[in-house]
C-alpha cells in the first residue's frame, strides 16, 4: 500500500487507541478498511461482536442496519457510522407499515425479518435471521405459514430447505446487487471460463444461481466452505466482490475467483479509512436510536439469537 495509505492507517490506529475504540467490518468492505478493522464477518458475527465488545465507541463499517444493530444492542456505547447514507437499499422495500399490514391481513402469522431491514422494521416484528440463521430458527418455529420479507431469493431458499410455506414481504425486493449483476447469465459465463471450477454462493442470488451452486451460505459460510473442496478446483464467488479478498487472504494457495468482478455494492464502499478517521477524529456520526424502537429491537434479536445459538 502506498505512503498515503500507510498514513492513514497509522492515524486510525492512534485514534482507536485515544478513544478506545474498535472498528468491525463487514465482509464488503474495501482490502484497506478490513486491515484495519479489529473484527471482520458476516451480519450474524458482527451482531455477535457488538455485544460482546467491551471498548468505549464501536466504529461500524458497514451499511446503515448494520450499524444500528449496533446500537440497539449497545445502549450504553458510542457506536459511529462513518458514512450514515451508506444504507442498504434492500432494507427500504420493507417499511414497517408494510409489516403491520401483513399482521392484519394474516394473523397468527409470525413474522420473520431479514437483518438487511430497517430498526423500526425490526421492532414490529417477531424475529430477526440473518442468511447464516434463517432457516435453521424458522424450521424451529411450530407454524408452518410464516411471512418473511423483504429479501424475495432467501425467502425461496429457505422455503425450499425448511418445506415451510413462506408468503414474501413483499414479493419483489430484491439485492440490485446479487439480483442484476450476479445472475444466470453473468455466473454461467464465469463458470465456462474457468474449467474445473465449483460455484459458492450466497442466498440473496436468483434461483437460477443456487441451483448450479455446490455451496449456499453467508458471507462467512461460504468462507468456511471454500476448503472443503478439492485444491485443484477453481472456486467461483457469487455475490459482493470484496469477500474475494478476504477468501484469497484466508487461502492463499487456493485459485479464487469473482462470478463477476463488477457485483460492487456501493454503499459498503462508502466506507473508507479516510472517513473512519474523520470518524474518530469529530466522534461521528453518531447512531441514536429512539429509545423505544431499540428496546424492541433488542428483545427481538435477543430472542432470536438465543433460538440459534
Ligand atoms: P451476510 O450476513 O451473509 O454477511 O450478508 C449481508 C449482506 O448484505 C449480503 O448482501
Ligand atoms: Fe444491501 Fe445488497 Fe449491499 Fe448487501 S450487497 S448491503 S443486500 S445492497
Amino acid at each position: 500500500m502506498g505512503k498515503y495509505v500507510d498514513e492513514l492507517i497509522n492515524k486510525v490506529n492512534e485514534l482507536k487507541r485515544r478513544r478506545r475504540a474498535v472498528v468491525l467490518a463487514h465482509n464488503y468492505q474495501t482490502p484497506e478498511v478490513q486491515e484495519i478493522a479489529d473484527f471482520v464477518g458476516d451480519s450474524l458475527e458482527l451482531s455477535r461482536k457488538a455485544m460482546e465488545c467491551d471498548a468505549d465507541v464501536i466504529v461500524f463499517a458497514g451499511v446503515s442496519f448494520m450499524a444500528e444493530m449496533a446500537a440497539a444492542l449497545n445502549p450504553d456505547k458510542v457506536v459511529l457510522h462513518p458514512v450514515p447514507e451508506s444504507g442498504c437499499p434492500l432494507a427500504n422495500f420493507l417499511p414497517p407499515s408494510m409489516v403491520r399490514e401483513y399482521r392484519r391481513n394474516l394473523p397468527g402469522a409470525p413474522i420473520v425479518v431479514y437483518v438487511n431491514s430497517l430498526a423500526a422494521t425490526k421492532a414490529e416484528s417477531d424475529y430477526v435471521v440473518t442468511s447464516a440463521s434463517a432457516h435453521r430458527l424458522i424450521s424451529k418455529l411450530d407454524d408452518d405459514l410464516i411471512v418473511f420479507g423483504p429479501d424475495k431469493n432467501l425467502a425461496e431458499h429457505v422455503a425450499e430447505i425448511t418445506g415451510k410455506s413462506i408468503v414474501t414481504a413483499p414479493p419483489y425486493g430484491h439485492c440490485p446487487v446479487h439480483e442484476y449483476l450476479l445472475n444466470e447469465y453473468y455466473v454461467r459465463k464465469a463458470l465456462e471460463s474457468h474449467r474445473d471450477s465449483v460455484l459458492v454462493a450466497h442466498p440473496e442470488t436468483p434461483r437460477g444461481v443456487r441451483k448450479v451452486a455446490s455451496f449456499v451460505g453467508s458471507t462467512s459460510q461460504m468462507l468456511r466452505a471454500i476448503p472443503r473442496f478439492d485444491k485443484d478446483k477453481t472456486i467461483v464467488v457469487a455475490t459482493e466482490e470484496g469477500l474475494v479478498y478476504r477468501a484469497r487472504k484466508l487461502y492463499p494457495d487456493r485459485r479464487i475467483v469473482p462470478a463477476n468482478p463488477l457485483a460492487v455494492c456501493i454503499d459498503m464502499k462508502k466506507i473508507t479509512l479516510r472517513s473512519i478517521v474523520r470518524s474518530l477524529e469529530l466522534m461521528k456520526y453518531r447512531v441514536v436510536l429512539d429509545q423505544s424502537i431499540a428496546k424492541k429491537v433488542r428483545e427481538v434479536i435477543e430472542r432470536s439469537l438465543e433460538m440459534v445459538k
